[in-house]
């Protein structure tokens, strides 16, 4: 497999639902379930699938075995531990994928080597032994140093120059637990790339949690100083406050083009689809306000608005909702409407009112608002039906 340079004008998205998503409290899937998810997430264009943890059950491995057999354009990647039996389980389970990737992983911050009672020499040992491992068994090895974001810069730059010269081919920097900035995330992986000796033969990840709020942002950032895999879970589902959310990073890149200029290869077409599934599979709701995919995020109340999106939908849109999978903007009625998007929703229903029944209904329409939080087309047919019986 050819190793895509760091130059190159695209952001593989690898994609970790299976996986650091699953890992969420209460978000555990069947294996049906998670057989539909990948598929769905092949077919729209993610690039690297990590489709579980094969050594942390028999199920995990049994799951990451059918996707690596099924998939027809993803690699396909299991997690394991720095372990040979990890490793081997690992490549088990994904060895029968038409691309398959070993993700390998040890915690390098101080915190972790307390953990794991290495001191740093020691853990550059297994770095460089699990990793040559690893890639004796499989051409395309990631490895983690988890915690990065905390682990000592130098430190840092010693493990990752470790596993560059033991074989890995991409190097994720993973924010473990959501605690970077946009300008350090950014910072880290530009002096990676200037001081690791071999960064530029390998690809960089950037792997963020949103303890702040701030996945997307330092994704973003890292993307800027050259990394070109972005790991992210649809709707941002993950451990804590989550991932970075796959439908953002994707969205944000078409959309700022222009400061962004990297591609992805997803259909972004099929983004509401799998935002539904993996809700719906992993049983949590979307926030109405989720950027790209919440309830909310093509909708529009105010008159002020949807006059403006009648009149032009950039004016207050950003995105197509096409663009994502959905069919049309929604003008949502309520007591902020105005009379332009009251004519409008009629018309969608069917009804074109002369001026004056327009003005009636209009007023029954302002008086049931301010009682309802929403009026449904329903509401809207029986105030025609009240206006006509009363004029
Ligand atoms: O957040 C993290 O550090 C991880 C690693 C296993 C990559 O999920
Ligand atoms: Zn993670």
């Amino acid at each position: 497999m050819s190793t895509p340079s760091q130059e190159q004008d695209r952001v593989l998205i690898f994609d970790t639902t299976l996986r650091d998503g699953e890992q969420s409290p209460g978000a555990t899937m069947t294996h049906a379930e998670k057989m539909e998810i990948a598929q769905l997430l092949d077919e729209m264009g993610v690039d690297i699938i990590e489709a579980g943890f094969p050594i942390a059950s028999e199920g995990d491995f049994e799951a990451v075995r059918e996707i690596a057999r099924l998939a027809r354009r993803a690699s396909i990647c299991g997690l394991a531990r720095a372990h040979f039996a990890d490793i081997d389980r690992c490549w088990e389970a994904i060895r029968e994928a038409k691309r398959p990737r070993i993700h390998t992983f040890i915690g390098t911050s101080p915190l972790h080597r307390d953990i794991t009672k290495l001191d740093q020499d020691g853990m550059v040992q297994r770095i460089h032994d699990t990793v040559t491992h690893a890639r004796n068994l499989c051409e395309d090895v990631q490895w983690s140093p988890m915690d990065a974001t905390r682990t000592e810069r130098d430190y840092l730059c010693r493990v990752v120059e470790t596993a560059i010269k033991a074989g890995a081919t991409t190097i994720n920097i993973p924010d473990t637990v959501g605690y970077t900035y946009p300008r350090e995330s950014a910072e880290i992986i530009a002096m990676l790339r200037e001081r690791v000796p071999g960064a530029d033969g390998v690809i960089f990840a950037t792997h963020c949690h949103n303890d702040l709020g701030m996945a997307t942002a330092n994704a973003l950032a890292a993307v800027e100083a050259g990394a070109r895999q972005i790991e992210c879970t649809v709707n941002g589902l993950g451990e804590r406050a989550g991932n970075t959310a796959l439908e953002e990073v994707v969205m944000a890149l078409k959309v700022r083009n222009d400061i962004l200029p990297y591609a992805t290869s997803i259909d972004t077409r099929k983004i509401m689809n799998i935002s539904r599934l993996v809700s719906a599979v992993s049983g949590f709701p979307v926030q109405f306000n989720k950027a790209v995919v919440g309830k909310n995020a093509f909708a529009h109340e105010s008159g002020i608005h949807q006059d403006g999106m009648l009149k032009n939908a950039e004016t207050f849109e950003i995105m197509r909702p096409e663009d994502i999978g959905l069919s049309a903007t929604n003008l949502v009625m309520g007591k902020h409407s105005g009379r332009a998007a009251l004519r409008a929703k009629l018309s969608q229903l069917g009804y074109e009112l002369a001026d004056n029944q327009l003005k009636d209904v209009f007023v029954r329409f302002k008086a049931l608002a301010d009682r309802k939080k929403e009026i449904y087309d329903e509401d809207l047919i029986a105030l025609i039906q009240d206006s006509a019986a009363s004029g």
